[in-house]
């Protein structure tokens, strides 16, 4: 049984937002999303999921990405995210991409979702869940995902005993995480990232495909 960790609640988030208190936010696309999707050419129409998008950086370069194949779909549980997002995505006048305001870990009570994406991005959000719920955020990327589709991730690797949010995590643990139901095609590996203090060293990419 999980805790009552104050991460599990959207107020928590909400509050974060709403002060400006968001150590994570880099206030544009991460750099390392930008390089996969450049050296990996897309042809066709492809559904991506952004699970806690945030204010939606990674979310509208996917939509706004080249020839806007993308359709993009972005899940957080912060009103004040979400609100955001959606007036970002009203500014831009965009008809592929729409947000969610929602707990993503609901996503699996409805079928619509299901085997529906070629793509999920994670961006520093399995560290920002209570950890005793890691499995279950991984049977929620394998429920998203449409068999061969990939998880795009860009995770929080530190030791999980300084406690959080972020909670650590390592790059074996990861692996462990994925290893039944996905393949690891882009080898986990660090990466360079924008955050200052908090995070600069301690993230890393990769990508890993569910099984058919
Ligand atoms: C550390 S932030 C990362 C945001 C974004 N990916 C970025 O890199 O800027 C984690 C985000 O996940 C959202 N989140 C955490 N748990 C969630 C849940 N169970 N359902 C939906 N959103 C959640 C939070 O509201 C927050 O926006």
């Amino acid at each position: 049984m999980a805790k009552d960790l104050k991460v599990s609640r959207k107020e928590f988030w909400d509050e974060r937002y709403i002060q400006g208190s968001m150590p994570w936010d880099i206030g544009q696309v991460a750099p390392a999303f930008i390089k996969y999707f450049n050296e990996n050419l897309l042809l066709n129409a492809k559904k991506v999921a952004v699970l806690g998008c945030g204010l939606g950086h990674d979310a509208f370069f996917l939509a706004t990405y080249k020839e806007r194949n993308f359709e993009v779909f972005g899940f957080d549980f912060a009103d004040s995210a979400i609100k955001f997002c959606n007036g970002l995505k009203e500014k831009n006048n965009l008809s592929n991409i729409s947000f969610y305001q929602t707990n993503f870990f609901e996503l699996t009570k409805d079928a619509k979702w299901k085997n529906n994406f070629d793509y999920v991005i994670e961006h520093t959000s399995l560290c920002a869940i209570d950890p005793e719920f890691r499995k279950e955020y991984v049977s929620l990327i394998k429920y998203l995902l449409k068999p061969n589709g990939k998880l795009i991730g860009l995770f929080f690797i530190k030791p999980i005993e300084l406690g959080g949010p972020p909670f650590g995590s390592t790059s074996e643990e990861i692996r462990e995480l994925f290893t039944k139901d996905f393949t690891e095609v882009e080898k986990l590996h660090p990466e360079e990232c924008l955050h200052k203090e908090k995070l600069q060293g301690n993230e890393y990419f990769g990508v890993f495909r569910k099984k058919e």
